[in-house]
């Protein structure tokens, strides 16, 4: 179990985070099936992405120690129908060079208290199927599996299950 850091300060992701946050993002592009697309972006993708996550019911929070961004982390819309206006999904990277030391932690319990605080009723997480250190970190905090849909995506020549799990906030 990861000791709590109490190094790492969690606070919104502004603009001067860009070229940290495309560092990151593509990183996981190229080298993980965490993220399903296959193209590398440039920074101004990424501005526009969180102004995305700068409006009502959306939140982008970044990780930081010693003034270095370790990873990041949003919410925002689950789908696209009125009816899903309380639940939220989440997106959570953390630098290859920092997975495992509790960033991932210190983001996601930021995370779910905002989304808490803001009334929303429901996060939820779609996550690839494989990815251990996801569905752990995410049970840690408390979200229980829904189910698993199998082969609904593709990266790297072979099929994807996404596994889908929700907190109730
Ligand atoms: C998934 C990710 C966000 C986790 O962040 P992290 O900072 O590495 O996670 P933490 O160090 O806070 O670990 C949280 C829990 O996850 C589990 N975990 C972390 N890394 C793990 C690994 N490599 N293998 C197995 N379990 C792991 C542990 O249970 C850990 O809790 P514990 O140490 O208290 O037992 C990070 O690995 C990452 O950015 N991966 C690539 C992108 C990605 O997969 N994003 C999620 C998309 S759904």
């Amino acid at each position: 179990m990861t000791e709590p850091n109490t190094r790492i300060k969690i606070r919104p992701a502004v603009e001067s985070d860009i070229p940290t946050i495309t560092a990151i993002y593509n990183d996981a592009v190229r080298t993980t099936v965490a993220v399903w697309n296959d193209e590398v972006v440039d920074e101004d993708n990424r501005l526009a992405w969180l102004r995305s996550y700068q409006q009502p019911s959306t939140r982008a929070i970044v990780a930081e120690q010693d003034g270095e961004v370790l990873g990041y982390a949003t919410y925002g819309e689950f789908r696209h129908y009125d009816g899903f206006r309380h639940t939220v999904e989440n997106s959570i990277y953390v630098d290859g060079t920092r997975r495992a030391g509790g960033v991932g932690t210190a983001l996601l319990q930021a995370l779910v208290a905002d989304a808490r605080e803001a009334g929303k009723h429901v996060m939820v997480a779609a996550i690839e199927g494989g990815n251990t250190a996801s569905l752990k970190l995410h049970a840690k905090i408390g979200f229980q599996e829904c189910g698993t849909v199998r082969q609904v995506g593709t990266k790297f020549d072979r099929w994807l299950d996404m596994t889908l799990m929700q907190i109730i906030l």
